[in-house]
């Protein structure tokens, strides 16, 4: 199966976020795997995969603009057509505070994007390796400050897990 991991980043903390998604997604055999940035994705990537993973750090306490940029030109160019229907998305966020500071609010917003496509979501839950202490049912979060505080190997593990997860429910809806 088919799996396209898409990122914004502006210091860098959720392009290597992404690179622990895609790392978990490859590890299910069969999987081929695109980890791609908003400026290199394209529709496309987006008709190819079974599974997308879509990543951005929270700005404003809501989705950064790039990333939205790319939902409003790129996804939304697939909504007629229907191809996104049924397949598998999930989400993750960075914030400076993690919890709090509206990545929550986030990562539903990207989630909300992912259902106006039909596609199934692929969330994240709290027996998922790597979940506690600062764990959210919707995605894996890592708080990175300004981008200088590294991630915590919780953090690694709840990200490289939801991407796995992603694979496996993509592989299993082909099926
Ligand atoms: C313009 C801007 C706005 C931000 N707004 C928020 C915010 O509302 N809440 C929050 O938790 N972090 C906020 N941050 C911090 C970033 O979310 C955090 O540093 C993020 O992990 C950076 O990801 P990156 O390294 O991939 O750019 C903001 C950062 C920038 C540059």
């Amino acid at each position: 199966m088919n799996v396209t991991v898409i990122y914004d980043s502006y210091y860098g903390s959720t392009k290597a976020m992404a690179a622990e998604v895609a790392a978990g997604a490859s590890s299910v055999a069969g999987a081929a795997v695109r980890c791609l940035s908003v400026d290199e994705a394209s529709r496309d990537d987006l008709e190819w995969a079974d599974g997308i993973a879509l990543g951005c750090p929270t700005h404003m306490g809501s989705i950064a603009w790039q990333m939205k940029r790319f939902i409003d030109e790129e996804f939304a160019a697939l909504w007629q057509s229907h191809v996104l229907v049924g397949k598998a998305g999930t989400v993750f966020t960075t914030g400076g505070a993690g919890g709090a500071g509206g990545t929550e609010l986030t990562q539903i917003a990207l989630l909300s994007n992912l259902a106006q496509h039909g596609m199934i979501l692929v969330t994240h839950p709290h027996n998922m390796p790597g979940f506690r202490p600062d764990g959210m049912a919707w995605g894996a979060t890592w708080a990175t400050g300004r981008g200088d505080r590294p991630p915590t190997q919780r953090q690694i593990d709840s990200a490289r897990s939801q991407g796995q997860r992603l694979a496996e429910v993509a592989g299993k809806l082909m099926a």
